[in-house]
């Protein structure tokens, strides 16, 4: 028997021109496409090319038209400033950022530049991303957690004339300045913007340079409202930096139309969310989840988003989320399993749940790293609700697989995100190209074209977007998860196949910080590895070999190449172990063997790799790793 979900599914991979044309009706644009799926420059596809359309219209402008200009369409709670509630009704959020899109433009601001928002969860960072959309602009949010080493880099690969920013952001017991940061990033970095915008917080204010630091309140009260410019369906919306092998970031684009028409799709068929009801994704505006689930999906579809500036334990305490659920009346939460794994450390009888009225919520959503069982058994005990697992990527900006709650609900089992999402034609596939068995693991690729909304390219860089996703296997995008697929056709994510670790549901590049240890004038040569943590996920450790003559305690070291991954990348690294070794186990070609010392750091049964260059390496590796509480269980 074939259900929705099937017969959905069939006919996004048999007929996406029909399908995804059919979705597109719920847009409103300007100029309708001439073509739906447009592969005339493969293996560059592109969607609904000729077609010209507005993010920002369709996000804000069309629901005060059809008359939700009432309606609540952000609602910012932020525990962390005294209890802040303020709600922005689709009508002040259309005044708000045609404002700020105004103050862009009078900067000359304008179709294609880029805007770099280096914000906390404010409103004003959704305000300022519609702004971008709003005339043609493409901005590109840097996470606040990252470090002005991190943010010099994206300066220069956006190039952006108008950098973004706030006075400070808060954390749960600590104010973070944000003007030292991104002046030591412009300092830093070799491309200069024209101005900054600050949104000065009463928490702490920050000095301006007089002529090049606007004051956001200034810049906005003078402006003249600007109206929604008509782009290229094709035209970029957006860059977002994420991580990749090396310390250098990949700059994913994405789109206006397709971003639109998939995005709006999603919100009933996967999130099964109706216009006027509560989405809440408790994210950050700074990862690809925030910009699709906290920005854009929920306000095309007419829904209401929450804003928020707290963290599920600790602002007071881990009732933070019934609270806000309660309170917001929210439908749908969605967040990452680290976030429950931090409330159920806490309140493990989730007795605080208790003191709420949750009846307006429905179905609580995870990703951004796997859901192991305990952590989805739990969630589901407490909440007796669907918890449900989705997978996806910065890259594919939604999910790859789900289960599509608006569309048909599919058994949940335990440890997979369910099947591939309508659009994704998911396969799992061995080196040489060929599919694997059922229940065999593999490399986890999709046969291209990848579906409306995922990345067409990186920023300036077609031949990295080819190398880095579409070379290995050829006619597919390599997600770089490894995993199975069951006879059911579930898909289980089981590991990473490159060099990017998951830390509290933050994607980083072990490269990138074995690029900054490298630094240290002590350091000869090192490795960062992913080791499974129980709390985030994983953790990174560092291994260091020093210099030879090098005398100085090793405690010393350690501590200070620490502090320079937290000042280089960033606190949100949470790099914060290390140990020095005497070598480093290599292959015979010299190629590190991070892979196994994962595997010996996580008890993990291991194999004496064959290429090894001397084994009694690994033997030193491990008590190293002892001194720091991690051993190994040998095959
Ligand atoms: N600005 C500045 N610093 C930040 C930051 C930000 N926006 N976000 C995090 N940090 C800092 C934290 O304060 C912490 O600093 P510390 O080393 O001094 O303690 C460090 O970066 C690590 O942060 P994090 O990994 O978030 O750990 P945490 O212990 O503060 O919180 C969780 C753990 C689980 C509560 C938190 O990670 C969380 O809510 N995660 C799930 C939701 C999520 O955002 N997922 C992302 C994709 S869906
Ligand atoms: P990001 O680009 O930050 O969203 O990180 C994407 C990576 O996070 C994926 O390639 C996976 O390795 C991991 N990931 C995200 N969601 C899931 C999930 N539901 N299950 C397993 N891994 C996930």
């Amino acid at each position: 028997m074939t259900g929705p979900y099937e017969k959905a599914y069939r006919r996004s991979i048999d007929d996406p021109n029909g399908f995804w044309g059919e979705a597109a009706e719920a847009i409103s644009w300007y100029k309708k496409w001439d073509k739906v799926l447009d592969d005339s420059n493969k293996p560059f596809y592109r969607w609904f090319t000729g077609a010209e359309v507005n993010t920002c219209y369709n996000a804000v402008d069309r629901h005060v038209e059809a008359g939700r200009g009432d309606q609540a369409a952000v609602i910012y709670d932020s525990p962390v400033t005294g209890n802040t509630v303020r709600t922005y009704t689709y009508s002040q959020l259309k005044d708000e950022v045609a404002r700020f899109a105004g103050a862009l433009a009078a900067q000359g601001v304008g179709k294609g530049d880029r805007v770099i928002v280096y914000m906390p969860m404010v409103p004003e960072a959704l305000i300022a991303m519609l702004g971008c959309a709003r005339i043609g602009a493409v901005h590109s949010v840097v996470f606040g957690g990252f470090a002005a080493h991190e943010l010099a880099v994206r300066i220069n690969d956006a190039q952006p004339k108008v950098i973004v920013s706030a006075s400070c952001g808060i954390e749960v017991n600590r104010v973070i300045d944000y003007k030292p940061l991104l002046d030591g990033a412009i300092e830093q970095a070799q491309f200069k913007p024209h101005k900054t915008i600050i949104l000065q917080r009463p928490q702490k204010p920050a000095t301006l340079k007089p002529g090049f630091d606007l004051d956001w309140a200034e810049v906005t009260a003078a402006a003249a409202p600007a109206d929604c410019v008509p782009v290229a369906a094709t035209d970029p919306l957006y860059i977002l930096y994420t991580s990749g092998t090396t310390g250098e970031p990949k700059g994913v684009v994405r789109d206006n139309g397709g971003h639109l028409v998939a995005l709006n799709w999603t919100m009933k068929n996967i999130y099964d969310i109706d216009p006027g009801e509560v989405f809440w994704a408790a994210s950050d505006v700074g990862w690809v989840v925030g910009h699709s689930y906290i920005v854009y999906a929920p306000l095309f579809h007419g829904a209401t988003t929450i804003v928020f500036e707290g963290k599920p334990v600790g602002t007071p305490d881990a009732g933070a989320f019934w609270r806000v659920i309660a309170q917001h009346k929210v439908k749908a939460l969605f967040t990452a399993p680290t976030a429950f794994r931090a409330i159920k450390r806490e309140d493990p009888n989730a007795k605080l749940m208790g003191n709420y009225d949750l009846s307006h919520f429905k179905i609580l959503f995870l990703a951004g790293e796997r859901t192991d069982p305990d952590t989805l058994h739990w969630a589901e005990r407490a909440l007796d609700r669907p918890v449900i697992d989705h997978w996806w990527q910065t890259e594919t900006g939604w999910a790859i697989a789900a289960n599509c709650m608006g569309l048909e609900v599919l058994p949940v089992k335990a440890g997979s995100p369910t099947k591939p999402a309508p659009g994704w034609d998911v396969q799992v596939l061995d080196e040489a190209c060929k599919e694997v068995p059922r229940g065999q693991i593999g490399a986890i690729c999709v046969k291209l074209p990848l579906p409306p909304g995922s990345l067409p390219t990186l920023w300036n860089n077609d031949e990295r977007y080819i190398k880095s996703y579409l070379t290995e296997f050829p006619g597919y995008y390599a997600t770089a998860d490894a995993g199975y697929m069951d006879e059911d056709g579930y898909v289980y994510i089981m590991a990473r196949t490159d060099d990017v670790i998951n830390v509290a549901g933050h994607r980083l590049s072990t490269g990138g910080m074995e690029e900054v240890l490298a630094q240290h004038p002590d350091v000869a040569e090192c490795a960062v590895v992913g080791v499974a943590d129980s709390f985030k996920g994983q953790l990174p450790v560092g291994f260091v070999v020093l210099k030879s003559g090098v005398t100085r305690p090793h405690e010393e070291i350690v501590k200070e190449v620490v502090q320079m991954v937290r000042d280089q990348i960033g606190a949100v690294a949470a790099f914060k172990q290390a140990v020095v070794v005497d070598r480093l186990p290599k292959t015979r070609s010299g190629k590190i063997l991070r892979g196994t010392i994962q595997k010996i750091a996580d008890k993990e049964p291991w194999k004496m790799p064959a290429t090894i260059d001397d084994p009694a390496i690994l033997d030193e590796i491990k008590e190293a790793l002892e001194t720091i509480g991690y051993a190994e269980a040998r095959q």
